[in-house]
């Protein structure tokens, strides 16, 4: 047994991401990737840099084919179990770079019938409610509308169905229980939703004229991606790429931000008083006094408020770096270094709030892949599917 777990569904302990690597068969990102996506956007985005994205599957050739003029394009999704906590910001705030980057669209999916299916308490209409609220969050994070397709999976079946089932012709059950570690007391939905999530990584080779599928995701969403590669070969389509990002800490050791751990978690909809309390409870790498910070300086390399600013909060190299070692040579308090991050975030939500109060139905409607392409034309194409 490992010491921690990583699945869709539940993550815990402390994950080490090189073990990862290598038990889910990814690529790290190496010097020489870095220095290829710095030729081709002429930078590395910050989440790169800094070993937030630091794994991938075909990667080099998404980009290599993007500088010979051939456009992948991108998809990501959120699982609607509940309002969303900045963690499950982090990969999407990543991927709304990216389509900046690559200047191409974007398919969101919101898996409705995924958490209606794996949570046993979860009824439609509470999903239903949650879905729209987090399309709102999603949104405000600045997707450029008019390359923005949503695809909520309960509305937007169609879109996907005739995918999913060539998909799902070719998983067989022995698998799906290998590769997710279904049992026989699984519903046989969640044996089935697996080509659900795969189907939008291929329903953009029917949308529009683009050569890779790159899906920007948590690395927990792997073995979705590993079942999907595997039935690309078989249904004559590009086998979608990855680019892998770690999961944001919880505010307590070794939980990641948890819907079912409140106290664990950062809401986007927190205000600065529930902020402040939540960082100010924060595991740190802070010593247990003052006068023995002062003397043996923190540790930032386990805290989880340096981890905040790396991941989200700090934009500048330098100012981070400062910071680093301010905090291992004492001159820098827990108390301010968390204060400091108290208002970084407030301020973020603040501006975040804003943005989604500013949302409107009809903005919602405009990003529905229904109300942006043609069902029809499109099953025409899905003519040519295995
Ligand atoms: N299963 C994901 C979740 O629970 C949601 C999801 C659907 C997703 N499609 C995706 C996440 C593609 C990343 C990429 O959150």
């Amino acid at each position: 047994m490992e010491d921690f777990e990583v699945t869709p569904w539940k993550a815990s302990g402390d994950i080490n991401y090189e073990k990862l690597i290598k038990k889910f068969g990814v690529s790290p990102i190496t010097d020489s990737m870095k220095q290829l996506i710095k030729d081709v956007f002429g930078e590395i985005p910050l989440e790169v840099r800094r070993g937030i994205f630091f794994s991938h599957r075909d990667l080099d050739k998404v980009l290599k084919d993007f500088k010979e003029g051939r456009k992948p394009y991108l998809y990501t999704g959120r699982g609607p179990s509940g309002p969303m906590h900045i963690g499950h910001a982090l990969p999407l705030i990543f991927t709304r770079k990216l389509q900046e980057k690559f200047d191409t669209f974007v398919l969101l999916q919101f898996t409705s019938d995924e958490k209606f299916l794996y949570n046993p308490e979860l009824g439609p209409e509470q999903v239903y409610n949650y879905t729209f609220d987090n399309i709102r969050d999603v949104l405000a994070l600045g997707f450029d509308p008019d390359k923005t397709y949503v695809i909520e999976d309960f509305r937007h079946i169609k879109y996907l169905y005739q995918i999913a089932v060539s998909v799902a012709k070719r998983i067989t059950y022995s698998i799906v229980r290998a590769v997710f570690g279904f049992t026989n007391e699984t519903n046989i939905g969640m044996l089935f939703f697996a080509s659900i999530q795969a189907a939008p990584a291929f329903l953009g080779y029917f949308m529009d004229d683009v050569y890779n599928c790159l899906i920007p995701a948590a690395i927990d969403q792997d073995p979705y991606w590993r079942v999907a590669r595997d039935v690309a070969v078989k249904i004559k389509l590009p086998k979608p790429t990855q680019i892998h990002g770690k999961l944001l800490p919880g505010l307590k050791k070794d939980v990641k931000m948890s819907s079912s751990v409140p106290e664990s978690a950062i809401y986007l909809s927190d205000d600065r008083k529930r902020v402040k309390k939540k960082l100010m409870n924060a595991f740190t790498g802070g010593q247990p006094t003052v006068e023995l910070q002062r003397k043996k300086g923190g540790n930032p390399s386990i805290c989880v408020v340096f981890d905040y600013y790396k991941f989200l909060f700090e934009e500048d190299d330098k100012a981070l770096k400062e910071r680093y070692e301010r905090c291992r040579a004492g001159e820098l308090l827990c108390g301010e270094c968390k204060m400091d991050l108290v208002d970084r975030v407030s301020r973020f939500l603040e501006n975040h709030q804003k943005t989604k109060a500013s949302i409107k139905d009809k903005d919602i409607e405009r990003v529905m892949i229904d109300n942006k392409i043609d069902l029809h034309s499109l099953v025409n194409e899905f003519k040519m599917l295995r």
